[in-house]
């Protein structure tokens, strides 16, 4: 794994803009669950009952449930070596972005700074009616809870159907297109319009590394493949890059 390494670290050493594209499996070590894992959520629960906009005016009780029980999990966890190394490296680029399909919140829980969020975040909440945004702290209704003006209040995340926030998608794809290196960490890389990411980085020129522990769509198309666990992988490339850095 060293001479991978060594690779990346002499690219990085080379560039000036980093496009870091995250998904659940950067988180996976922090103990939020996955997706499509062995033991990933739609493994065992059925992405049309809870996550979609049909299925939360169907059963606003359920969904309401099940994203508390997701937004405690994600309270209760904290960013894992994976999120610190990345929020590390942004500070030696005049231009880095991390592009995440995350709604954990956990990028930027660790300091990193410029965030495209594609799925949206699990901490905002808005009416569908109003649109007016609620903050639920701590509090982890377990059933439909309603805005003053009688509305639904939902998450505000990306459902199956939906579209991804302009601005975020948008930035985001910018980003890709201008980068010199983009990593795609943790993630399947099969859910699009998010995926197209890494896709447009390299179409564009840019050097792709994929880190993840198993082989994925994106895998034959990047130009570097580290298999390894996130939380692994990048705080080595980010010591190494740091005393590489410190010789020049
Ligand atoms: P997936 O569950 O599809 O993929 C997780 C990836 O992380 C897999 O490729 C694993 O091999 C990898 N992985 C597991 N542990 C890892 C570790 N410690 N370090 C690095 N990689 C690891 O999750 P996503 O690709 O994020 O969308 O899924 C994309 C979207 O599908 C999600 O944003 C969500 C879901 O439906 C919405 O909710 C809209």
């Amino acid at each position: 794994m060293i001479e991978l390494i060594q690779k990346v670290v002499d690219k990085l050493l080379k560039v000036k803009s980093v496009v870091v594209f995250t998904g659940a499996g950067v988180s996976a070590e922090s103990g939020v669950p996955t997706f499509r894992d062995k033991d990933g959520l739609w493994q065992k629960l059925k992405p049309e009952e809870l996550a979609n906009f049909n299925a939360f005016l169907r059963n606003p009780d359920l969904v309401t449930e099940w994203y508390s029980h997701r937004r405690k999990i994600m309270h209760e966890v904290q960013p894992n070596p994976a999120h610190y190394a990345i929020a590390e490296l942004e500070k030696y680029f005049e231009r880095f972005t991390v592009v995440t399909q995350n709604i954990d919140n956990l990028h930027r829980r660790a300091g990193s700074k410029k965030i495209f969020e594609l799925h949206g975040n699990i901490e905002r909440n808005y009416c569908i009616q109003c649109k007016k945004f609620y903050d639920l702290g701590d509090n982890y209704p377990d059933k439909a809870i309603y805005c003053e003006c009688g509305g639904l209040i939902r998450p505000d995340v990306v459902w199956f159907g939906e579209m991804l926030p302009e601005d975020e998608y948008e930035g985001a794809v910018n980003a890709a297109k201008t980068c010199d290196i983009c990593f795609s960490v943790g993630t399947s890389a099969v859910v699009f319009p998010a995926a197209y990411i890494p896709i447009y980085a390299k179409q564009n020129g840019a050097f792709l590394v994929e880190i993840n522990p198993n082989q994925t769509d994106l895998s034959k198309m990047a130009d570097l493949v580290i298999q390894g666990k996130a939380g692994e992988v990048l705080p080595k490339i980010v010591d190494e890059f740091k005393k590489r850095k410190k010789e020049i």
